[in-house]
């Protein structure tokens, strides 16, 4: 794919970045139709913004100690995604509440990854909520960016198992396993055109589901013993 054609992607995060670094090795492949153009964090000691440095991609912090109210704070990151050119916004690990202003002027071109089946567990502590509901399944949800928090239409989903004896963090890391996966294959969907929001729902085109493009139900998981 010509560089020209690569849709110009900016990650938002606020910490760990390993979403964002998942989505920086997907682009590393040049037929990988995104590029990371550049890497937003609302703070300034995120972990991520390292990451995104060794791969030579221009970061900017933009704290909102430095504003007055959400909705200057959100004028001034909309302000560098402009700057940077960004065509698609990944949320990933960012950890404040957008404004729906600055949500609206994104819409249908701003993704998040949530870390567990949408509409379950919305919020924080997904992992701890579904041990203690006991569900038998868990995953991880890639979803359009809409005012409501993390409500909008439904990109891809990957399931994992809990399994007995599971902790938190036992849990944690088989989602979050999967959400590396998860991530840059919703990315590649959005930006070869192939799914789109559209009367609050995704709409997808030249998908193929048989081969597990926009859904993977625990993939590959073994227990080892
Ligand atoms: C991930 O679990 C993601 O689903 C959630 O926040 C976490 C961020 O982790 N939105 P990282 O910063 O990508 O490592």
């Amino acid at each position: 794919m010509t560089k020209s054609a690569r849709k110009r992607v900016v990650v938002l995060i606020s910490g760990r970045g390993s979403n964002m670094a998942s989505l920086i090795a997907a682009a590393i492949d040049p037929a990988f139709p995104a590029e990371i153009v550049g890497v937003i964090s609302n703070r300034a000691d995120a972990r991520g913004l390292e990451i995104a440095a060794t791969h030579s991609i221009p970061t900017k912090v933009v704290s909102a100690r430095d504003y007055d109210g959400r909705a200057a704070h959100d004028a001034a990151i909309h302000e560098a995604l402009t700057q940077m050119k960004a065509e698609i916004v990944c949320l990933a690990g960012y950890m404040r509440l957008l404004t729906p202003d600055f949500v609206q002027k994104w819409m249908g071109r701003m993704i998040n990854i949530h870390p567990a089946l949408l509409p379950n567990f919305r919020g924080l502590d997904t992992h701890a909520r579904a041990l203690a509901t006991g569900v038998r399944v868990h995953g991880c949800t890639v979803h359009f960016v809409t005012p409501e928090m993390d409500d909008g239409p439904i990109i891809a989903q990957a399931a994992v198992p809990v399994l007995i004896g599971d902790s938190e963090e036992t849990l944690g890391q088989r989602v979050l396993r999967m959400e590396h996966r998860l991530y840059p294959l919703s990315l590649r969907l959005l930006a070869e055109g192939r799914v789109r929001m559209s009367g609050g729902v995704a709409v997808f085109s030249n998908v193929a589901d048989e081969t597990g493009e926009t859904a993977i139900v625990s993939p590959g998981e073994r227990r080892r013993r």
